[in-house]
């Protein structure tokens, strides 16, 4: 898969490349099977996002690489142990262009693998010495972890509403971006009121990132995406489109009968998919995709219009844009 454009970090571009040292610096492991596995997760690299945005946030304060860079290592590290997990929970081939680790190694493997790099990030974000940032590190995984639970509890389950899926996504994926800006600007030492604006932009971000993955799902490119689409509604995760589909034409639903189909139910994926890519709903979903995007414009409208600031924004277009 290919890195995003330089430009899209802007000004923390050239330092992105301490954060890839850092995270190459993990694989130097004596335990030769464990170094293998490690070799294999950390090879492909991903848009790297958050560390991006690490980055950007803390370059509004005092703007400290031997502290920001650790963060968004140990951040990019938790992403890809999530990636990881979430690899072997859904049964997923590929990923960022490759083998996932579960198609390669056994799933009782990779689960370690995915313990070992979280740990790893752990560490690694000790190194910033920030208790309160290191706290919040946890606080996104612990949020992470429900999300992906409540995702497993939720399937096939159509009596569950948009309001919980908002709640779901918060968790396993906007919670991260928001520790990432969050994180950055607290460790760059903004005022409150920065801190905040960050962590709503980050969050407001990470919800419309979510929800742009869940769309392309139905109409991404699996050679650009790196990862299986169309896999949603095959494991019965529910997601917006699914859920604006089944509230807009409550009667005779193909998705509603797809989900629910007791037999039969494989042949009626098609149907149901196709019901989907035919109607508006993927239009209403990234209208609020792009209302999350506005939102998070919002909350960093009164800071500095900086280059960092400008980079920010167009991340927002970015996160919409995407095919990969
Ligand atoms: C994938 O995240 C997981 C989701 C939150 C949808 P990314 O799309 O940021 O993954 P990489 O790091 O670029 O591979
Ligand atoms: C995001 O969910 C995974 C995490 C946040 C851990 P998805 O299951 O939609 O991610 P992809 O599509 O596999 O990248
Ligand atoms: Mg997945
Ligand atoms: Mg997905």
């Amino acid at each position: 898969m290919q890195a995003p454009a330089k430009s899209l970090y802007g000004p923390v571009a050239e330092d992105m490349i301490l954060v890839e040292d850092l995270l190459e610096s993990i694989k130097q492991v004596e335990l030769a099977p464990l170094r293998r596995m490690l070799d294999h997760a950390l090879q492909a690299r991903g848009k790297r996002m958050r560390p991006g945005l690490v980055l950007l946030a803390g370059s509004f304060g005092d703007y400290n690489l031997n502290r920001l860079v650790p963060l968004g290592a140990a951040i990019e590290l938790l992403h890809t142990a999530s990636l990881v997990h979430d690899d072997v929970v859904d049964g997923a081939m590929s990923r960022r262009g490759r083998p996932t680790a579960n198609a390669v190694f056994d799933n009782a493997l990779t689960v370690l693998l995915g313990d070992f790099m979280f740990a790893n990030a752990a560490e690694m974000v000790t190194r910033t010495g920030s208790l309160h940032v290191t706290r919040l590190f946890a606080l996104a995984l612990m949020k992470m972890t429900s999300g992906e639970l409540d995702q497993d509890a939720a399937a096939f389950d159509v009596g569950k509403d948009i309001q919980a899926y908002l709640w779901r996504i918060g968790g396993k994926t906007a919670a991260l971006f928001g520790n990432a800006t969050e994180g950055g600007a607290a460790l760059g030492g903004c005022d409150e009121a920065t801190v905040e604006a960050f962590r709503t932009y980050g969050y407001s971000l990470g919800m419309a990132f979510q929800i742009v993955d869940d769309i392309l799902d139905f109409t991404g490119d699996e050679e650009l995406m790196g990862k299986p689409v169309g896999s949603d509604l095959l494991e019965g995760t529910i997601t917006l489109p699914a859920l604006l589909h089944m509230e807009r034409y409550p009667r005779e639903n193909a998705v509603k009968k797809y989900f629910q189909a007791r037999r039969g139910r494989d042949e009626r994926l098609q149907d149901a998919i196709e019901a989907i890519r035919t109607s508006e709903v993927l239009d209403v979903s990234m209208e609020m995709a792009r209302d999350y995007v506005r939102r998070a414009n919002e909350a960093i409208e009164p800071l500095p219009h900086n280059e960092a600031w400008q980079s920010m924004v167009e991340l927002g277009e970015y996160v919409l844009n995407r095919k990969s």
